[in-house]
């Protein structure tokens, strides 16, 4: 007798290759095939009918309700499928929504959740996109941001508290470039403090979905670039948003249709077959990464190694102790000689290639404050600890001990190069 398909609970490495997909719904084919399609068939001028009732939102489907497909800027089978194969990796999540690009996700959320007069509380440094995306289209549109420095428990506590009409609150951690944590469950109970209720929304870029797991912690949505981690391989652009309440997400699905935002078929095949190996792939970065880290600590050209295993701050230790499993692949360096230094240092590395991204499986390096924070003020990049001297290193699978020795030789170089008088 033939054994019924996986009803009972699996865990999420084995959830990722067994659900989501019907083989025989792709005349057998073992893995999901690509399905280029713009419009579909309906069964019925009824069925037609119906399928448009519940994307519109009037009808909602009954349980195990087979809905016609419509027009693929909806959505279509392989978004289908790579949002059921996604969701068992973030822990608490219920449903989720792809895109295509990180930006993308970002910028729905905040145009689906955020009229004009309506407010956002959000950490600062935020990843350079979002933060210019925030004063270059949602100001204008009359909507109203409140930036807190990353990590500030009290501060977001105030600022979460003290704004009226508050829809969103925007936590990115650990920050871009400058790895800053902050805390999400103490962000989460102002929120819930807060008599207009506003939603928590985390970009979990650097550290999940394998090491972080923000709807866990009560955040009511995770964001991703999936470019980096997700996707692996530094080939493709991403975007995917989480959440425990599936009625967020048919939210975020419902202003993606309307933007056409949606990741295409290809994209979303590609990410599909990204999803099983991504735990594996960032336990390989994260150990590489802090071995790297841990022995680049008494190098003299460097004034600081950030990174989450060497922190020292008490406070930014406890919140990694309790939100993080492991502390990723990003690594940010503060070099001795500023800004000068900083590039001598990307010139002379030989492996590791200077380019922004990250989460790939080959290691990149860049300097932030000119190329993916180059949207923020000086006054903004100050304040938000984005100096000349950082430049913030991704580590990829290739084996550490390379790595260690083109980082090192990249460090030497500039520890032997003579300083302008004056200059630290
Ligand atoms: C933390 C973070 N969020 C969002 C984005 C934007 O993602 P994408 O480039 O896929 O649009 C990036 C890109 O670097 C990022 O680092």
């Amino acid at each position: 007798m033939k054994r019924p398909a996986p009803p009972y609970v699996v865990r999420p490495p084995t959830a990722v290759l067994t659900r989501g997909f019907d083989p025989r719904l792709s005349v057998g084919s073992a893995r999901p095939a690509v399905f280029r399609s713009s419009t579909y068939v309906f069964t019925s001028p009824e069925s037609a009918a119906r399928a448009f009732d519940i994307a519109l939102g009037k009808a909602r489907p009954a349980r195990d309700e087979s809905v016609d497909l419509i027009y693929s800027r909806l959505t279509h089978p392989n978004a289908d499928i790579l949002e059921d194969q996604i969701v068992p990796l973030e822990k608490g999540a219920a449903a989720a929504a792809v895109f295509n690009s990180g930006m993308a996700a970002i910028s729905t959320m905040f145009l689906t959740l955020c009229a004009p007069g309506q407010h956002i509380v959000h950490t600062t440094p935020l990843y350079g996109g979002t933060q210019h995306l925030i004063h270059t289209i949602l100001e204008p549109f009359g909507m109203k941001a409140t930036a807190v420095r990353a990590g500030d428990g009290a501060a977001l506590d105030a600022a979460i508290a003290g704004t009226k009409n508050l829809r969103v609150v925007m936590i990115e951690t650990p920050a871009n470039p400058t790895l800053v944590m902050t805390d999400i469950a103490r962000a989460v109970e102002a929120a819930r403090r807060h008599p207009d209720a506003p939603l928590v929304v985390v970009d979990n870029t650097f550290l999940g979905p394998t090491f972080q797991h923000p709807l866990a912690l009560g955040a009511d949505l995770a964001l991703y670039s999936a470019t980096k981690y997700l996707a692996g391989n530094s080939d493709m652009l991403a975007g995917v948003a989480l959440a425990r309440d599936p009625d967020l997400v048919t939210a975020l699905r419902g202003t993606r249709a309307v933007l056409g935002n949606i990741l295409q078929p290809d994209e979303c095949w590609m990410l599909a077959s990204r999803l099983p190996t991504v735990t594996l792939r960032m336990n390989r970065q994260s150990k590489n990464a802090q071995r790297i880290a841990e022995a680049l600590t008494r190098h003299p050209a460097v004034e600081r190694v950030i990174y989450p295993s060497l922190f020292g701050d008490a406070e930014q230790a406890r919140i990694r102790d309790a939100q993080c499993d492991y502390p990723g692949a990003v690594i940010s360096l503060e070099l001795r000689g500023g800004r000068a230094a900083a590039f001598s240092f990307l010139r002379s590395l030989r492996i590791v290639r200077d380019a922004v991204s990250l989460g790939g499986v080959e290691s990149l390096a860049c300097h932030p404050r000119t190329t993916t924070h180059s949207e923020l003020s000086d006054e903004e990049l100050d304040h938000a600890g984005v100096g000349e001297s950082l430049v913030r290193l991704s580590v990829g699978i290739e084996d550490w001990r390379d790595l260690l020795a083109d980082v090192r030789e990249a460090l030497d170089t500039i520890a032997a190069e003579p300083r302008p008088v004056g200059r630290p």
